[in-house]
């Protein structure tokens, strides 16, 4: 219960435990917070002396309930099993199970891996064999760890696409998806690599492949404590959050291509039949989900020639919107609770027009009361600034809008099939952006003193430099602003002066090239006015170079792409020079996670 504890910073729905003893498999769970297992265990103690398995549940498949809360077990209660990540293929699995006779009792993917490995078991009677061949069965992103009653001091687990640390202690071990679960009993930890399986006794640690072979492992020693446990090494949860962004991409994208190459939205419960109708497409959001949405725009109208208005929510049903059965009114909100886009929501459904959720929150009052949903897998959030959260709502825009050119047939399947590819690189990229901030926070530090910052985008880059200044103001409370660069003249320019630091996100030279002159132009004509100009651009566009104090160069992706890679310099710049100021990055003053009041 300790170790579940420790990880409370991950923020969940549900937690439970399973423990064995006198040969039977002794489980509580419950949804909502850990002190409702706490009391449930006290009021029916578990009488365990076996190894036992506990979870914390972040719902994906599933509402966060008692039944959906970890562990599952299979009919004859010999297996136990907690899972993290997603099975893609449960579906055919529950299918080909159920035909089997097994009898199923939640909405989970997991509950398929506690009937799979339960029957191999029978079959063969070894659960670290039965893992391994379950394993090779599952498609998607899984830690999954198990025990069963027939061998009760053993836990078994394996891992791929989702992380799995062993802690290794005096006669005791231990297995956790963080250090942080275990790091008030040893510092000495072993991570297991991409499809391992370990046994884990209290004596014993062994790691093999899925095929059984012996795999080499590397120890090594935790140089934090317990006091940094919670944010996993990292001072704030915000960095973390920022650092957590490639998996959090990479998970919002997967399951959602079939195996012919299509993409395949189902969950979203709104039938193509509904999307061919579509006339109108409205965005609805607040603050960076807001932007988010200015993003989704230019994709959405030019993969699908449907034409998209955005909105802040608070505005939205105070003016009188046309909206009618033909339009998708598209909700787009980390949280699922932020007030003024529920209203909005409520109005958009009293108009008749449909509406599709994009949320990072299963089971939010937002997605319960939309048509249709479209999970982000980002993970909790728990640092106020959106970061991971901002990423995975465009990647799963950009999902929306292809999958609507694909149902309306407005692009050939290959013309998709190209963008997401180039979708499923930008995990790598995000990667690669992240591996070279380091300039971008001493530039950050050395503008500490600075009273404003101006930022400056066109096209896509103009939401992303939106993006730039709310970071920079919530987090560093500094004036920050941003303008679509080629307002400049039309007004703002006359805020040039001298030395004052000015981002500018240019886009690639590769792309529409009367785009990316322009705004070299607007590069030029800051500078020439005095402006310290902090430069964005794609690594080798060496047309901004002269015109650059500072150049920060980001990997080359497709246009409507970039603020995948574009925003993360902006997040960094932020964060760093709000901890410069002395201020708490992950609890801006004034500020909630989520907005429950309009
Ligand atoms: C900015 C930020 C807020 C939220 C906004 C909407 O970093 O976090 O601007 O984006 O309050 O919240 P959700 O997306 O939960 O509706």
């Amino acid at each position: 219960m300790d170790g579940l504890a420790r990880l409370e910073y991950r923020g969940y729905d549900s937690a439970g435990v399973a423990v064995l003893g006198d040969g039977a498999l002794h489980t509580e769970k419950r949804a909502g917070k850990l002190a409702n297992l706490r009391e449930a265990l006290e009021k029916r103690p578990i009488n365990g002396d076996g190894a036992g398995i506990g979870h914390t549940r972040w719902a994906t498949h599933g509402a966060p309930n008692d039944v959906n809360a970890h562990p599952h077990v299979d009919d004859e209660r010999r297996v136990a099993v907690v899972h993290n990540g997603i099975i893609e293929n449960f579906a055919t699995l529950r299918l080909e199970l159920e035909e089997k006779g097994c009898k199923f009792v939640s909405d989970t993917d997991t509950e398929v891996t506690a009937h799979l490995l339960a029957l191999e078991v029978a079959e063969h009677g070894d659960l670290a064999a039965a893992m391994r061949s379950v394993c090779k069965r599952l498609e998607g992103a899984f830690t999954l760890v198990a025990t069963s009653v027939a061998d009760p001091g053993l836990v078994v687990a394996a891992r791929r696409n989702s992380p799995l640390v062993v802690g290794l202690g005096e006669g005791e071990n231990f297995l956790a998806s963080d250090v942080a679960a275990f790091i008030a009993h040893t510092r000495e930890a072993v991570e297991l690599g991409q499809d391992q399986v370990v046994e884990l006794r209290a004596d014993s640690v062994t790691v093999t492949d899925y095929d059984g072979a012996p795999v080499e492992v590397n120890e090594y020693h935790v140089d934090w404590d317990v006091s940094a446990a919670e944010k996993g090494g990292f001072d704030y949860f915000m960095l973390k959050e920022i650092v957590e962004q490639p998996r959090a991409v990479a998970d919002t994208l997967l399951g959602r291509v079939s195996a012919d190459g299509r993409l395949s939205l189902d969950e979203m419960r709104l039938s193509p039949a509904d999307l061919r109708s579509v006339e109108k497409i409205v965005i609805i959001a607040c603050g960076t989900s807001f932007h988010a949405g200015l993003i989704a725009k230019y994709a959405i109208e030019h993969w699908c020639r449907v034409p998209c208005e955005v909105e802040v929510a608070s505005e939205f049903r105070y003016r009188d919107p046309i909206l009618d059965q033909q339009t998708l009114v598209i909700a787009i909100s980390q949280s699922g609770e932020s007030m003024d886009t529920l209203m909005a929501v409520r109005y958009a459904r009293e108009q008749r027009a449909r509406v599709l959720a994009i949320c990072n929150v299963n089971g939010s009052t937002i997605p319960r009361e939309s048509d249709g949903v479209l999970y982000t897998h980002a993970g909790p959030e728990v640092g106020v600034a959106a970061t991971k959260t901002f990423l995975t709502q465009l990647a799963a825009c950009y999902l929306v809008g292809l999958y609507l050119a694909q149902v309306r047939g407005l692009k050939f399947g290959d013309e998709i099939n190209t963008v997401i590819a180039q979708l499923a690189a930008m995990p790598e990229q995000v990667e690669r952006v992240l591996g070279t901030v380091e300039p971008v926070r001493e530039l950050a530090r050395s503008l500490a003193g600075a009273d404003t910052v101006l930022f400056l985008g066109r096209h896509v880059g103009y939401p992303v430099a939106l993006e730039g200044a709310l970071k920079l103001k919530e987090l560093a409370y500094m004036h920050a602003e941003a303008f679509a660069a080629g307002e400049l003249k039309h007004g703002p320019i006359a805020l040039i002066e001298d030395g004052l630091p000015v981002v500018i996100v240019v886009p690639s030279p590769k792309g529409r090239s009367v785009l990316h002159d322009k705004v070299v132009s607007n590069i030029q004509e800051v500078r020439a006015r005095g402006a310290r100009t902090i430069v964005i651009a794609e690594e080798g566009d060496e047309s901004v170079r002269p015109y650059s104090d500072v150049l920060i160069e980001i990997p080359a992706v497709p246009t409507l792409l970039q603020p995948i890679v574009s925003t993360i310099p902006m997040q960094v710049f932020a964060c760093e020079l709000a901890l410069a100021k002395g201020n708490d990055v992950d609890r801006p003053r004034n500020l909630a996670k989520s907005v429950t009041v309009e």
